[in-house]
């Protein structure tokens, strides 16, 4: 079995071992209900790593009072079997016998010594912010989502002391602001070059962004509701490259394919289906890109010193009933 370790002290020495011993790092960070995306990540770090270490926190800081903290997916005996079996599947094919990915399984005390509370104004200790990072995006309808984020990842990096770490493109901005935070503080374990952005997993055949949060959809909801996210970003990201386009007009693309969608799927099975946002961002400040623009402008952009198209990000939140989903696409990165 995996070895496990629930408190920090007994993950440094783990670690310490392994800093003698030379052997590399990679880590995954997660909130556990593992899906296929997650394990994704998992099988990148088993590749390209001696030794995996992915921990699974539920971390109280990153919800805000009135969001899903005590109902958030907890499935432990899954998530264990889960990667048993993707870390057999990849010892298999070196020639050690040893299990190399271990778990980290944190309680809330030991990751807020000082305490944690969601309600941010009545929060004492020490917290991280990128400032001007986190407050656009998803940090319009989660204000505080970001900085309970960077502060438990600046916890996990300390701990871990990761060689290399995996986050999802599935949550592009997170991503983009802890590798950013990563530059900012000067860190070692890892550095924004052995921080790596893996590509959304999807499902197979709705094109669905596979989320934990997902486990809250019905069946009707899951296979007609929620790919409606994802198929209008398609859609944007066709408008944006087949010229003539403006940034409003393809959200507006976005926008009209979500509602016409919505009002079928409210008559014919009484799903509640509507769009929190559609937005496009410059993937280095996160600057919304302004109305008029279009992808001749991206076109013309210098990317590193050569002529190139500019990727920006054109990112969106839905509602499905009360389940809030997010995806994304990158426009003009082939
Ligand atoms: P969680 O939602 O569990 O996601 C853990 C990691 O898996 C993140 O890097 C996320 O982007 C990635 N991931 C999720 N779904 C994915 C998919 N379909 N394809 C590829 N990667 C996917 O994100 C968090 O947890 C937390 O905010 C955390 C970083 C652990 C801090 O608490």
């Amino acid at each position: 079995p995996i070895p496990i370790f629930t408190t920090v002290s007994a993950y440094r020495e783990w670690r310490t071992r392994a800093f003698e011993e030379k052997k590399s790092v990679g880590f995954v960070a997660t909130m556990g209900a593992l899906h296929e995306g997650h394990l994704g990540l998992v099988r990148r770090s088993l590749a390209e790593n001696d030794l995996t270490v992915v921990s699974i926190f539920v971390n109280p800081a990153q919800f805000a009072p009135t969001e899903d903290l005590a109902t958030y997916p907890r499935t432990l005996p899954h998530d264990l079997k889960a990667l048993e079996a993707t870390t057999h599947e990849a010892d298999a094919t070196v020639t050690s016998s040893r299990m190399t990915a271990a778990l980290f399984l944190p309680s809330v005390h030991e990751m807020y010594p000082s305490g944690i509370t969601q309600e941010v104004s009545a929060q004492k200790g020490t917290f991280v912010e990128v400032k001007g990072y986190g407050h656009q995006m998803e940090g319009t309808s989660r204000p505080t989502f970001f900085r309970g984020v960077a502060t438990v990842v600046t916890k996990l990096f300390n701990i871990i002391q990761p060689t290399r770490t995996y986050f999802g493109q599935k949550d592009i901005q997170q991503a983009l602001l802890l590798r950013r935070m990563v530059r900012d503080l000067i860190l070692s374990h890892p550095t924004p070059d052995t921080f790596y952005i893996i590509p959304t997993t999807r499902d197979p055949i709705s094109s669905l962004a596979l989320s934990s949060r997902n486990a809250y959809l019905s069946d009707t909801e899951r296979e007609l509701a929620a790919p409606q996210l994802a198929a209008a970003l398609r859609a944007a990201k066709h408008s944006w490259a087949s010229g003539g386009a403006n940034k409003a007009s393809c959200i507006q693309v976005a926008t009209e394919l979500v509602s016409t969608k919505a009002q079928e799927l409210a008559t014919a099975h009484g799903i509640q289906m509507k769009l929190d946002y559609v937005e496009m961002n410059d993937p280095e400040t996160f600057d919304v890109v302004p109305d008029d623009v279009t992808r001749e402008v991206y076109l013309r952009e210098q990317v590193g010193g050569v002529e190139g198209e500019r990727p920006v990000i054109l990112s969106g939140a839905m509602w499905v009933g009360k389940t809030r989903l997010i995806d994304n696409i990158v426009l003009g990165d082939a």
